[in-house]
Formats: structure tokens, sequence, C-alpha cells
């Protein structure tokens, strides 16, 4: 990637696909939704995909390997971190092999973009400790900076969600305190748009491929589009970012 020119990001979260291609979720078929969104990340042409946990519902090698298909077919690099439903342990080699980047740092369009994992086994919440969070020492002063996690930093006013959230994110928003050119953190995890401002930091969730809530809502409420994704554009140092739809 070119630092002089934009750099166009899509971020792909929450796929939940199964072992199974015909496995039900919430009412929804996994594979097909991600499917109908093909042909609009194709028209996007972007110049990396960035996948936020969530990919698989059950941790299995065959869901990581439709994943890895699906996002190849874009001819262009693609980072990943995992979610509460994802194994590390499987999805690492597959996506490995297939030359795909876990961070801990991307350079994309005079940026720098910080992968987080705060996922943890068997706890559907998040958290990140002071290791999880040393990727976030030592970042170029001069350069904005994006990050991406699972879990959001901050509720999103909808309590299903919110009371899995990101635990402790204090040490999260005391590091992001001190980086001068933090501009956003983007989460999955929530299955809903959702957009705040938070200490100046735009905090940014992408929705889910496989299934939405509507916005703010006590419970999972569908009514939502599905699928949908999340597309930034980086340009020096301004960003854009909206939805994108099938
Ligand atoms: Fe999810
Ligand atoms: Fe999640």
């Amino acid at each position: 990637m070119n630092r002089s020119m934009p750099a166009k990001i899509l971020q792909v979260s929450d796929c939940h696909l199964a072992r199974d291609p015909r496995a039900d979720y919430r009412g929804q078929n996994a594979d097909a939704n991600l499917a109908l969104l093909t042909d609009a990340v194709r028209r996007r042409a972007p110049d990396l995909l960035m996948l936020t946990g969530d990919l698989s519902e059950d941790g299995s090698a065959e869901s990581y390997e439709r994943i890895r298909d699906w996002a190849e077919q874009f001819d262009c690099p693609t980072a990943w971190i995992p979610g509460n439903h994802d194994e590390r342990g499987v999805m690492a080699p597959i996506f490995d092999a297939a030359g795909f980047r876990s961070g801990p740092v991307i350079d994309a369009g005079g940026w720098q973009l910080v992968l987080l994992d705060s996922a943890w086994p068997n706890d559907p919440g998040g958290e990140l400790d002071d290791q999880r969070l040393a990727p976030l020492d030592g970042l170029d002063a001069d350069r904005p900076t994006g990050i991406f996690v699972h879990h959001q930093p901050v509720p999103v006013g909808a309590a299903w969600i919110d009371k899995v959230g990101m635990r402790k994110a204090d040490g999260l928003w005391a590091r992001v305190r001190r980086i001068e050119n933090a501009r956003f953190i983007a989460f999955g995890h929530v299955h809903q748009r959702f957009r705040r401002a938070h200490e100046g930091i735009a905090c940014l969730a992408c929705p889910s491929t496989a299934a939405n809530s509507l916005p703010a809502t006590p419970r999972f409420t569908p009514g939502e589009t599905t699928p949908m994704a999340r597309w930034f554009v980086l340009d020096q140092s301004k960003f854009h970012t909206g939805y994108l739809a099938a």
C-alpha cells in the first residue's frame, strides 16, 4: 500500500459460520448472508480486509476455511482478530497459511492500525490486560491511529450485549489518552449499528454479516438490514466511514 494514497479498509465482523453450512443462526443462514455481501465488497475494492472476530460460531476448522476462501476472492491483504466465539488455536494456523495478518500493528494509507485481542476462552465478555494492551505503547506519534478490537469499549445502550462488553475498559482508555493521534476504535460483537464519540475518539461498531439487531434495544430484536459491514477511507489525517449493505 502506498502511504501517500488514501486506503480503503473494509471491516467485516461476526460472520458466525458453523461447521455445517446449513446451520441456523438467529433464524438466518450465516453462509448465505455472507455470500450476499460479496458483490458489494467487490465493488468497494478494498485495499485491506479487516476481520474482527466471531468469524466462526463454533470454532470449527471448516468454518475458518470457508471464511478464508471468501476473503481470498477479493485479492487484497487480509487481517484478523478473534472474537469470543472463535478458537484462536484453530483459526491461526489456517489464516497464517493463507498469509492473513494478525498485526499487532498494520500500516495503511499512512495510518497505523492496531489490532487488539480482547477474547478469552469460554468467556462471552472481553478484557484487555497489560500484555494485550502492549501494542499501544511505542506507536509513532506523528501518524494517525485506528484501533480494531472485538468487544465494545463503551456501552452501546443495548442491555443484551452490554452485559458482555469489555470489562475494565479504563485500561484501554488510559492508554488511548496518551496516543497523540488516536482517531477511532472500531469493534464488532454488538450486531448493530453504533457510532458515538467518547473522549474525542470515534467509537464505531461494525454490524454482523450474519444477523443484526435493531440498535439500542434491551433484547436482540431482528428487523435491521442483514448483512452489513463497515467501510473506511483513511486519507492523510482524516477518515471517512459508513455502513456497507448488500
Ligand atoms: Fe457475534
Ligand atoms: Fe462476540
